[in-house]
């Protein structure tokens, strides 16, 4: 049995994580284990570790984080038939997940088991590092754009779908979640108008938006308000913070569906610093507050994303069993944002972390294992 090495969060609220031995896990029926060769950094992976149990408070300690991780597959259950040992895959380490809550199932270890339905093979063309920037952006997008409770859009394939002459608002379109989503949504044959930085404008285009927009214009919404008068709205996808007051402004003149789904949960941007609980309680009660008062007014429907319920529905196998191999393979998804490779070895995905927390823009932080 191979010996197995993972960064742990010791108890809430630690730094730095520890690296320690721990106990290879073999894969269930439908489960897959593989050697990780690379994992990437989450917002989620360093506000767990600084919010402790205000978030996912059904996590025990010692635990581990992780989502995103490339690697080779070593072992296959006795009823899977995708894989075979060897095969390069990418996939969603769901272990953080309130019904997946398994240590070996999280990302930021050696050898991480993955469900069959949540991990998908990556052409020879592809690196590691590069698949590994795509799992949780992509599962989180897809969440919000294609289940029944969220903007229920059409599914992606391969080549693009017919074009369905709706447009989709992507707040956010150089993050992660956003530039997955522009990407299946293009897939899926909707136009997409976004926004970002404008020295990421390049790279949203180069995704296929028709339109990008400065976030930070004062203008901003006013611009977008003209972009879609006479386009079918497919509803938004917010993400950042304050996106979705954005996008419900928008969404008030639209014609089409007026549904928001959205990717953030209003955090205070800058994590206070003293009376940490109630601080970030309040803003999180009266941004909710706000946002039910301003949607109800403009009959609005919106709802938050989880961005792991993809793994209890038709969702997950469609995008990693169907959607991403196929796509990967014929060259129409990328790999997007750009990964930048900031250490080695499970020892330097705290510092990876710390690097994630400063802000980034338009990359994903990874480390190779
Ligand atoms: N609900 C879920 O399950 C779930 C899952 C994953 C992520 N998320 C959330 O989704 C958000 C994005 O995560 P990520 O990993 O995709 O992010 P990321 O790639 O780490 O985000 C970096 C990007 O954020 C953009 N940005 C910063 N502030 C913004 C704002 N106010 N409005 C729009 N864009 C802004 C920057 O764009 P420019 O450089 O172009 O300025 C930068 O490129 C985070 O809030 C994260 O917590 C939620």
């Amino acid at each position: 049995m191979p010996s197995n090495r993972a960064a742990y969060l010791t108890s809430a609220k630690s730094t730095p994580l520890q690296v320690k031995s721990v106990p290879y896990t073999k894969p269930d029926a439908l489960e897959i284990v593989i050697k990780s060769h690379a994992a990437a950094i989450n917002p989620l992976d360093h506000i767990k570790q600084s919010m402790g149990d205000l978030l996912f408070n059904w996590v025990s300690y010692p635990a581990i984080l992780g989502s995103d991780v490339a690697g080779e597959v070593v072992e296959v259950g006795k009823d899977v038939a995708r894989f075979k040992v060897g095969d390069r895959v990418v996939g969603h380490a769901i272990g953080l997940a309130k019904k997946h809550n398994f240590a070996s199932h999280c990302g930021f270890q050696k050898y991480t088991v993955l469900l069959t339905h949540m991990a998908s093979h990556i052409p020879a063309t592809i690196p590691y590092v590069d698949a590994a920037v795509i799992p949780l952006g992509l599962s989180t997008a897809a969440c919000g754009l294609f289940q029944t409770d969220q903007l229920a859009m059409q599914l992606p394939s391969v080549p693009a779908a017919k074009p369905t002459g709706k447009t989709l608002l992507v707040w956010g379109g150089s993050t992660s979640v956003g530039c997955n989503a522009i990407q299946l949504a293009i897939a899926a044959g909707y136009e997409v108008i976004t926004t970002a930085s404008p020295r990421n404008f390049e790279l949203v285009k180069r995704l296929g938006v028709a339109e990008a927009f400065d976030y930070r214009s004062p203008t901003v919404v006013e611009d977008i308000k003209k972009a879609i008068k006479g386009r079918i709205s497919a509803g938004a996808l917010s993400i950042g913070q304050g996106a979705a007051e954005k996008c419900l402004d928008i969404l008030t003149t639209c014609r089409g569906n007026k549904f928001l789904s959205m990717a953030s949960y209003p955090f205070p941007q800058t994590p206070p610093e003293r009376f940490v609980v109630p601080q970030i309680a309040f803003h999180y009660i009266t941004s909710l507050i706000f946002l039910w008062i301003k949607a109800r007014r403009h009959g609005i429907r919106r709802k938050f994303i989880f961005g792991d319920t993809l793994v209890d529905n038709e969702i997950g196998p469609a995008m990693y069993e169907h959607f991403l191999p196929e796509a990967l393979a014929a060259r129409s998804f990328v790999a997007a944002p750009k990964s930048e490779v900031v250490g080695h070895g499970l020892e330097s995905i705290q510092h990876a972390m710390d690097l994630h927390k400063k802000g980034v823009s338009a990359k994903k932080i990874v480390v190779t294992l």
